[in-house]
Order: C-alpha cells, then structure tokens, then sequence
C-alpha cells in the first residue's frame, strides 16, 4: 500500500486518464470512419437511402403520380438518379411519332422505357450490353434471326461471342410447345435480348428493377438467380455451395453493397458474387456489362469449344481472382478445371458416336422430341454435360458429381440400352454395326 501512496499518480488517477485517452482514440476513429462513408461518391448514406428526394417536388408528372402510383414515385424517390435531377421525363417523354409513344396528359409517353432511352445518359453500358449475349444471341436463341432488322442482323453479326451457334433455327422445344406456353418460359428468361419497337435491344430492367435502379440489388446474386437457376443452368445452386455462396449467405449483410462504381473492392466484400466475376469493375479490373468479356469456353455447347480472343478473357476474369488468391492457386484452378472440360467434352461425343448409327440407318423420326432416345441424348448434354462443367467452374461439387458425371454415365448406359434395342428391331447387329 505505502509503495503505491509514495506514487506521484493513485491507482485512480491512472484509471481516469488511460479512459480519457481511450475516449480520445473512439472519437478519432468513429471521426475518420464518418467521413470515409460520408466520401464514398460525395454522397452520405442518409442522402441515396433515406430521404425522397421527390417529396416536395412540383413536377406535374410526380405530383399527379403521388396520388395515382404513390409506389413509383416513393421508388423513384430514393434513387440516386433522382438525387442527380433525372425526371420521369428523361426516361419516359417521347415525340408522338415515336414508336410505342401513347398520349398522356398534353404529351407523349413511353409506357416501357427503351434501352434507348438509357443510352442518351449510358451510352456505354449500352454499347457493351449490345456486344453481349444477353442481347441480341439471347433472343435469337428462341425466335432465330428471321425477326431482325439489317440494321439489327449488322449487329448481330458485330458480335464475336454471337459466332457461337450464328443462324440457329427456332429451338425444336419452342415450336414444340407453342406461344401459350413459351410466352412464360423461354420468352421469360430470352427476352433480355429482344428488341423494341424503336429497334433498340434489350430490357436493363432485367437487372435494373424499377424504380429503384438500385446498385445493391444489381449486384446481389438473387438477380441472375431470376434466369440462371434449375437442371441446364444451376448457376445460382452452385454459388449456394461454393465458399463464395456461403460467405455471402453469412456476411454478405455487413458489405457495402453502395461503393462506386470502379471503386469495388475486397474492402467492399471479402468475397465474390456473380456480378463480381462477371461484370464489376474490381479492383483493376474495370466494370463490363458484357457478361461473355471474362470468358474463354462457350460451356453452354453440347461440346465445349474455345472463345474468340479467349486468353484475353482469361487474364481479365484472373485479374479479378488474384485480388483474392494468388496466381499459382489460380493457375492450378484452371489447368484443373479446363481438364475437366475435356472430359466431359469426350462423354458427349461418345453419346454423339452411339446415336450416329441410328441416323444413318434411318432409325430416327425426323421429328424432334417425340422418342424417348431423343430425351436421354439431349438431357445428357444440356443438363448433366452443362451442370457439371458450370459445377467445376463455380465450385459446386455436389453438382459436378450427383447432378452431373454420375448422370452423364447413367445416361449414357441408357442411351446405349436404348439404340441397341432399335438396331435389333430393325434387324441389326449392334456389335456389327459399332464395330465399323
Ligand atoms: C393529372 C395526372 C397525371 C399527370 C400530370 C401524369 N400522369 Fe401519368 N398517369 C396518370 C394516371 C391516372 C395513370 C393511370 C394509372 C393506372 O392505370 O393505374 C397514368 C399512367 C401513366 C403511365 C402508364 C401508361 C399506360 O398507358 O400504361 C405512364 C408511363 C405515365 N403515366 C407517366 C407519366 C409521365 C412521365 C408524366 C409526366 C410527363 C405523367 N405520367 C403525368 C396520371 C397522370
Ligand atoms: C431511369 C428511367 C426511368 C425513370 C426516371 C422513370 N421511369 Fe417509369 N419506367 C421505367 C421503365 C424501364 C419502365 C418499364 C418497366 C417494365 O415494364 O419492365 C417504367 C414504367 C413506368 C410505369 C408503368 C408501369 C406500371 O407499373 O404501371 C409508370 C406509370 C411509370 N413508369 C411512371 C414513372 C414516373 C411517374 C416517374 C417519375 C417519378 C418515372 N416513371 C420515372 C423507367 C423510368
Ligand atoms: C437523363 C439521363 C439519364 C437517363 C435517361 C438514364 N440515366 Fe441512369 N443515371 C443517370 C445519372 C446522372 C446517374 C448517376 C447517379 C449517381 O451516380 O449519383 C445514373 C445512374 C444510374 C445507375 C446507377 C445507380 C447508382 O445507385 O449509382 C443505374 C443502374 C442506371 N443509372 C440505370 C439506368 C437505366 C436502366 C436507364 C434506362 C431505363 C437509365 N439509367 C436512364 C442518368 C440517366
Ligand atoms: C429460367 C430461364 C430460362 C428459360 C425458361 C429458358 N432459358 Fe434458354 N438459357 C437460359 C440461360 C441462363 C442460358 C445460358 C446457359 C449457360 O450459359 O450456362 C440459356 C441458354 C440457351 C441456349 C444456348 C445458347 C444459345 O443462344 O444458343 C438456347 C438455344 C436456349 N437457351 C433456348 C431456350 C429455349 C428455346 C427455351 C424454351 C423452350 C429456353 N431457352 C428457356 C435461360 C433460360
Ligand atoms: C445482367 C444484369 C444486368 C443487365 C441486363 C444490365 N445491368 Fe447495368 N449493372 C449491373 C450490375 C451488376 C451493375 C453493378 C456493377 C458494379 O458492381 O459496379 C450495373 C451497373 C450499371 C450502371 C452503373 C455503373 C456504371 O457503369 O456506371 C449503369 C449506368 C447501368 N448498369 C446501366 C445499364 C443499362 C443502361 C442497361 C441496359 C442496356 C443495363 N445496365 C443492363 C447489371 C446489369
Ligand atoms: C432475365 C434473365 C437473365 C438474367 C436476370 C440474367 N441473365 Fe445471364 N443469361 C441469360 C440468358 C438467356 C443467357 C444465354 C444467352 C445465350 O447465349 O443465348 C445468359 C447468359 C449469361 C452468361 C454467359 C454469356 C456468354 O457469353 O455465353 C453469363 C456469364 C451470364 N449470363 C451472367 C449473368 C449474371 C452475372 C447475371 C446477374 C448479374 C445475369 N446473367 C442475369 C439470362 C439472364
Ligand atoms: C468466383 C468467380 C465466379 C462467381 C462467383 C460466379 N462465376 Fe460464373 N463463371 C466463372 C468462371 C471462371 C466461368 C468459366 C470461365 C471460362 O469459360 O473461362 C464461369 C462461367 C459461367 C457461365 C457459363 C457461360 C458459358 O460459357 O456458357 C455462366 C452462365 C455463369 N458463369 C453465370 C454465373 C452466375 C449467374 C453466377 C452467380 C449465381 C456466377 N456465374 C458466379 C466465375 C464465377
Ligand atoms: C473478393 C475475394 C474473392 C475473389 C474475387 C475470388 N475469390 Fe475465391 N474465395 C474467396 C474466399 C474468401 C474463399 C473461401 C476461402 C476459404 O475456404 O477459407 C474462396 C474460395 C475459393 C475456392 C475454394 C477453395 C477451397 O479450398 O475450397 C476456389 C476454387 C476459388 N475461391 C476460386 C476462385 C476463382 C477461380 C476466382 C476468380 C474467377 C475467385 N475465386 C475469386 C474470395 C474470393
């Protein structure tokens, strides 16, 4: 006790400083991090999210709507389009001879706003939509190329990741199903690419729900879940399994969703979604709304082919990578995972090779999807093949293995059941005949 009295400070007295001087440290800190969220794009947080900036606006076509359609100008309100002054006008007002305008209240409107109403402000995003496949190839890829415009063909043509599959005739299912039912499903997903009446392609609301334009649900991944989801393209059940999906599913609440963009960064998320990989612009890598810029396998094929300028891909999507893990882990990844490509690549051939016979001995009805066997050989490669190369490339092994190989190999034990029996009954030999 004497030792701590003859102190020149009572036990007391240190307490009381060390917590004014924590106190101080709190202060700075909780100063430097208000004024990082208040810098990030000039704008506090309170401004995008909180506030309607139309609240006491006396624009005639928000004070009408505040009545009629409260949702869209409440919407519309919180975006940061409006907070930088664009009007309903700017998206939706037209000439009269426009085509799709509608008379409105003493002028024009457009009752859905157009991809070229966007690009009088975006005109590069629009520019790189319109050299992906989620334009024009994706509304191809169900009405063919008959409905197009030259102006329209000239672009198709434009758009190298298009090569794939250029002239495909109207898919055999679309036809087979007819519009009742097709209008709800290939249309539902496809007509991300279609084009509108004033002859400008696509629908940003694919992405972009209005009237929120807002950045976070953009890039949260439950947006392409909306079309990249089920047997054929389970891009989204994967990511639910990868690392990635399940750091998401557990933090994803505590990233910023709003950062610039260009700025995104692994300050910004410690992992990655869909959008990350594909289309933002990260860390160096800058922002694409073409979704094929990154790539370097068409997977979607029945038999997987390289890109065009695909080594340029690949660098753009590692450099997205490597803000994460370092190049020998990247190097592996895909050395590994272009092996597994080929494998399945191979399964599929040998599906082509066991059908072959059938078709030169006349064995198959020139209709589509009316023999069982026309089944098992396209659900070989566009739902197993599909899965378990998406699987390898997303990091989903429950999909590369249960949902993919395992029945690829079922299948193909199927299809050869089933050709065997068709060659015997139209008095083949099978062995003869897969000997040659
Ligand atoms: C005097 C009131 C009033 C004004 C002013 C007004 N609207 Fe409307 N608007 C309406 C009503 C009412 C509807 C129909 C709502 C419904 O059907 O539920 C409507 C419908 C619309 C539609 C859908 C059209 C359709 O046929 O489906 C659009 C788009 C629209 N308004 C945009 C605008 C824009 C842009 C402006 C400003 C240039 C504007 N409105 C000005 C009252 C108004
Ligand atoms: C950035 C562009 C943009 C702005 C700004 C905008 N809209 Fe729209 N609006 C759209 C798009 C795109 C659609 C069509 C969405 C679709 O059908 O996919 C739409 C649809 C509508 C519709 C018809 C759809 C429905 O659900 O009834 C109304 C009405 C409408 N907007 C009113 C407004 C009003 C009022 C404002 C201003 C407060 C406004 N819009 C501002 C892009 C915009
Ligand atoms: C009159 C010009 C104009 C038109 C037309 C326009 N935009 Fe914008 N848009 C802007 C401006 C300016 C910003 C920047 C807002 C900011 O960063 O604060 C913006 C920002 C955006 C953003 C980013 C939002 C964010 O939170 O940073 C999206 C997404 C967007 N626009 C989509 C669209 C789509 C889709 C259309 C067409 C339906 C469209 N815009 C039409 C001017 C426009
Ligand atoms: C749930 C949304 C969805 C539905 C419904 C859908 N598709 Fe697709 N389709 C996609 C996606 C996503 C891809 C890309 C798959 C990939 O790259 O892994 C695709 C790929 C394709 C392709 C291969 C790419 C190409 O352009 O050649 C064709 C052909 C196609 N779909 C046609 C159809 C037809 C025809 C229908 C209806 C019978 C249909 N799709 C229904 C989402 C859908
Ligand atoms: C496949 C989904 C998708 C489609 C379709 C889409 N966008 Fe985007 N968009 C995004 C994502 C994701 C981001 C955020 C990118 C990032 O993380 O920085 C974004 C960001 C933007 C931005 C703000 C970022 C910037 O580059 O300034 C604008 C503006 C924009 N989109 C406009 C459009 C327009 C116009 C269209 C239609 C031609 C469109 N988008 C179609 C997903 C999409
Ligand atoms: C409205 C439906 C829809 C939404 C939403 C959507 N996609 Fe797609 N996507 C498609 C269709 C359809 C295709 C196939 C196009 C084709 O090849 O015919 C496709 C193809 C792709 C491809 C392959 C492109 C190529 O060059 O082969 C990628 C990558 C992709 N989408 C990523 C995304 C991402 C990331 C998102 C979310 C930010 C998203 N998509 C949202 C419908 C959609
Ligand atoms: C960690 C990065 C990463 C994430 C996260 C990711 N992808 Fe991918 N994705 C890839 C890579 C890598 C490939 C194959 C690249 C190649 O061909 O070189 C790919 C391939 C694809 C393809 C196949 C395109 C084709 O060739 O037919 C589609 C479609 C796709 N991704 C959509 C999505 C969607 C939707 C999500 C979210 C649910 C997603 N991706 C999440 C990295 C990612
Ligand atoms: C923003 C950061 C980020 C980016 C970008 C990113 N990853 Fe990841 N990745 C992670 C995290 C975090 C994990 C989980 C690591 C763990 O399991 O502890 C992970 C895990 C993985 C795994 C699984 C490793 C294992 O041991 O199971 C693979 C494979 C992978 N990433 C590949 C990729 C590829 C390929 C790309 C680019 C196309 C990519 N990642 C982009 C952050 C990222």
């Amino acid at each position: 006790m004497s030792d701590q009295q003859s102190d020149s400070r009572s036990p007391l007295q240190t307490a009381r400083i060390l917590i004014a001087a924590l106190a101080g440290v709190i202060v700075v800190i909780s100063i430097v991090l208000v004024v990082q969220v208040v810098g990030q794009g000039g704008q506090s947080i309170e401004e995008v999210g909180d506030v309607n900036v139309l609240e006491n606006s006396s624009n005639e076509c928000v004070t009408c709507h505040e009545n009629n359609t409260p949702g869209i100008v409440e919407q519309y309100g919180h975006s940061s389009m409006a907070a930088a002054g664009v009007s309903c006008e700017d998206c939706h007002e037209v000439e009269a001879d426009y085509p799709g305008s509608v008379e409105h209240e003493g002028t024009h409107v457009l009752q859905q706003p157009t991809t070229a109403m966007c690009e009088n402000c975006h005109e590069q995003e629009v520019a790189q939509f319109n050299q992906s496949r989620h334009a024009l190839p994706s509304y191809v890829a169900y009405a063919g190329t008959e409905p197009l415009t030259e102006e329209q063909l000239d672009l198709y043509a434009s758009i190298p990741e298009a090569q794939f599959n250029p002239d495909r005739d109207r898919n055999a299912l679309f036809e087979l199903e007819g519009h009742a039912v097709t209008q709800f499903a290939c249309e539902g997903c496809h007509n991300v690419g279609k084009p509108a009446l004033d002859g400008s392609i696509g629908e940003c609301t694919a992405c972009h729900l209005r009237h929120e334009f807002s950045l976070e649900q953009a890039r949260k991944p439950e947006t392409c879940n909306a079309c990249h989801i089920g047997p054929d393209h389970p891009q989204w059940e994967i990511y639910q399994e990868s690392a990635h999906g399940i750091a998401y599913a557990t933090d994803g609440d505590n990233w910023n969703w709003e950062a610039e963009p260009g700025t995104l960064s692994v300050v910004d998320m410690p992992a990655a979604t869909c959008a990350t990989c594909h289309m933002s612009g990260f860390g160096g890598t800058s922002t694409t709304h073409d979704i094929g810029d990154r790539l370097s396998w068409y997977l979607a094929a029945p038999v997987s082919e390289r890109r065009p300028a695909w080594q340029d891909n690949v660098v753009r999507m590692q450099a997205v990578c490597s803000e994460c893990h370092n190049s020998d882990f990247i190097d592996t990844f895909y050395d590994d995972a272009d092996e597994l490509v080929l494998a399945i690549n191979d399964w599929v051939i040998e599906s082509d090779e066991i059908m072959q016979p059938l078709k030169d001995n006349g064995l198959l009805t020139p209709e589509p999807f009316d023999q069982e066997i026309d089944f098992v050989y396209f659900e070989l490669w566009h739902h197993w093949g599909r899965t378990a190369k998406s699987g390898a490339w997303m990091q989903g092994p429950d999909y590369v293995q249960w949902h993919g190989a395992y029945e690829i190999l079922s299948d193909l034990a199927e299809l050869r059941a089933m050709a065997e029996e068709l060659l015997i009954e139209a008095g083949l030999d099978p062995e003869e005949v897969y000997a040659e």
